[in-house]
């Protein structure tokens, strides 16, 4: 979104909202840190430092700085002008880690320590190099600390720090950078140390590159529904292609440990699940992507994506799988379980988690001035979630990773997605942070992308499209029925993506789907102050209210979700900016419209003031969705990040016999 500035990030650290009641809506109960009293004057302001671990950090004069100038960033490796860097190495600095060997790509801890800078400063910092080899005037490091984090570096021009890495499929480097981000220097740079893997040392003393001992291990596993109920995608990904990718699966859970203390033996004949779905492989290259940092500064090797289709799943069945190849040299992955689709009926209870806007973060602090920490706080609760709780669906309604053409960023995404992705289908909708990019075919042609212009997204979340460059789809799960398009694309009368949801809208049998709910990027409603042309909240929501709302009315959606705007925001039951009296039988007359873009990204303070009138709940905190779903209730809960407080919650109600007497009456009228 546009307004989403350094200063949102700004507010992120200071803003805490304190008191007020949302309003309650037919009978639902809203509870605290919403407000709904006219005025944004009215919230309360503290200082609240967040970390991902909620401690508060050690922020340096320099990083202080350095947030001060980060306006408009929502990636922050933007901040550096890769272009400008230049190498010279001072053989008087040095740097060391006190291991050498990543063992696993889901993270391991290093510490990082240099020594010799005669004259530290505090714009210093330690980069870490991906691959080891990259060029950093032409590749950007996938994150960096300031030097200064360790105090004792201004003092002494020595210190040490300690990074999280995961794998990027190659070995990594460090290196110490000085000038800040403007004119920046390489002064010194961890160099490869020319050892097999069968030849591991005794001692990592000294170890300066770290060596990434399995780069074919299986990662970023996830799922997707199909649009079938009986059938279940699986996606992940290596470095290289490899042979016989492929899915083991079955009913029961089944123990297997194929490490040789080393790496992975790979050779043997796996772990024996009774079923087994091969996969197709595709890779997208810099030549695939459309400009911007995807085609220059961000561009590191993807690797290639897996999909495999599960099929003949029982309804609502608990499935255990990993994700090898038999004939490679990566092992598997660990075991993921998942619940299959439930059958497509009124009688079924569904639970669903769902967010937009979400980004990612380091959990080491790297990268200080991103405005996405949150979203740490965001995804570690909904795995609470997911493992205490019969959740089975995730909704991410775009602007998902904020790579923004950086390709490191998405393996962190995934990296940190795939606790709850690998569990449950994770369906997603494009936002323009994913897709937009001038002369590339999408609607509003801004650069939000930062040139991945949708392919990246595209080849990483394989949705039920129903074509290439196609974003939007519908399936039906349990009780409820979703359409999610995309607000990227043209969605007006004639397009063919208006044409999709009226036939997907006049296909809803709503005896065996009571609910209906529409989801995209951008807002239909929203309580925003950013009126730019042509992309800005208010003309996008004319749009989409001109293109949409007669529809949506006409065939009795119950309820959109949308983000783009970083806030949580809920509608009465809304037709053409009226609120509408429920119908006769306690129904809603209109749907409800509902922003949830506030689960990472810096926060939206753009609000109107006063607040419209149909506005029931604006909150100004990050959170996620929850929703339990049967044929009489859909019930929505949004819940704070920090410690799980309700930022709002309210509840749709039908008569049982809802979905006979609608159709009876409907089908009529068409
Ligand atoms: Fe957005």
């Amino acid at each position: 979104m546009a307004f989403s500035t350094c200063a949102a990030f700004i507010a992120f650290a200071v803003l805490s909202v304190l008191g007020g009641q949302g309003m309650p809506i037919r009978g639902s109960h809203v509870t605290t840190l919403t407000m709904h009293d006219g005025s944004i004057g009215e919230i309360a302001r503290k200082v609240k430092m967040l970390s991902d671990n909620g401690r508060a950090q050690h922020i340096t004069e320099r990083e202080l700085d350095y947030r001060r100038t980060c306006a408009g960033l929502h990636q922050p490796l933007e901040r550096l002008r890769v272009h400008a860097v230049k190498q010279r190495l001072d053989p008087k600095i040095h740097i060391q880690l006190d291991r050498q060997f990543l063992e696993r790509g889901s993270g391991d801890w290093f510490n990082v320590s240099w020594s010799g800078v005669t004259d530290p400063r505090y714009d210093d910092w330690i980069a870490l190099v991906a691959p080891s080899d990259a060029n950093l005037s032409e590749t950007a490091p996938a994150k960096w600390k300031f030097a200064a984090g360790d105090p004792k570096h201004v003092i002494t021009g020595s210190g040490s720090l300690r990074f999280r890495l995961i794998s990027y499929r190659a070995d990594v480097a460090f290196a110490l950078m000085r000038n800040g981000f403007d004119t920046p220097q390489e002064v010194a740079r961890s160099q490869p140390i020319k050892r097999s893997l069968s030849s591991k040392p005794c001692s990592s003393a000294g170890a300066v590159t770290v060596r990434l001992l399995n780069p074919n291990e299986p990662l970023q596993v996830h799922l997707a529904l199909t649009g079938s109920p009986s059938e279940m995608r699986v996606q992940w990904n290596t470095r290289e292609a490899g042979s016989t990718p492929q899915v083991r699966w079955g009913p029961k859970s089944v123990k297997y440990d194929d490490r040789d203390g080393l790496g992975f033996a790979g050779g043997s004949d796996g772990p024996a699940y009774p079923s087994t779905a091969a996969a197709d492989t595709s890779r997208y290259g810099i030549e695939d992507l459309c400009g911007g940092a995807a085609t220059s500064a961000g561009w590191v090797d993807a690797g290639h994506h897996h999909v495999a289709l599960l099929t003949g799943l029982r309804p609502a069945t608990r499935y255990y799988y990993r994700v090898g190849d038999p004939d490679g040299d990566g092992g598997w992955s660990p075991e993921f379980s998942f619940l299959s689709s439930p059958e497509i009926s009124p009688d079924e209870t569904v639970h669903i988690l769902a967010v937009a806007d979400m980004g990612q973060a380091e959990v080491d602090g790297s990268l200080e001035g991103s405005e996405m920490i949150p979203s740490l706080n965001t995804t570690r609760r909904m795995i609470e979630e997911a493992a205490a709780s019969p959740y089975s669906l995730l909704l991410h309604i775009g602007d998902i990773s904020y790579a923004r053409g950086y390709s490191t960023q998405w393996d962190n995404f995934m990296h940190q997605i795939e606790p709850l992705a690998a569990r449950m289908p994770y369906m997603v909708a494009p936002g323009n942070h994913e897709r937009d990019w001038p002369g590339s075919g999408d609607f509003f042609g801004v650069e939000d992308s930062g040139g991945e212009c949708g392919v990246a997204y595209e080849r990483r979340f394989p949705m039920p499209y129903p074509g290439k460059d196609k974003q939007w789809y519908a399936f039906a799960y349990g009780p409820i029925f979703f359409i999610l398009y995309s607000t990227e694309h043209p969605v007006g009368p004639g397009s063919e993506q208006y044409e999709f949801i009226v036939q997907a809208l006049r296909g809803v049998d709503r005896r065996r789907t009571p609910w209906l709910v529409v989801a995209g990027h951008r807002p239909i409603y929203v309580a925003s102050t950013n009126a730019n042309w042509p992309d800005g909240d208010q003309p996008v929501s004319e749009l989409l209210r001109d293109a949409l709302e007669d529809l949506f009315l006409e065939h009795a959606v119950d309820m959109t979700l949308q983000g783009h705007h970083h806030s949580y925001q809920r509608t009465c039951p809304l037709y053409r900016g009226v609120c509408q009296p429920s119908n006769d039988d306690g129904t809603a007359a209109a749907p409800v419209h509902v922003v949830l873009g506030h689960a990472g990204a810096g926060l939206s303070l753009n609000i109107v003031d006063p607040l419209p009138a149909w506005l029931e709940n604006l909150g100004l905190w990050w959170g996620y969705v929850r929703m339990k779903v049967s044929r009489s209730q859909l019930l929505v809960e949004v819940v704070g990040d920090d410690d799980g407080h309700f930022m709002d919650s309210f509840e749709l109600r039908k008569p049982a016999n809802w979905g006979k007497k609608y159709m009876e009456v409907h089908t009529r009228s068409l």
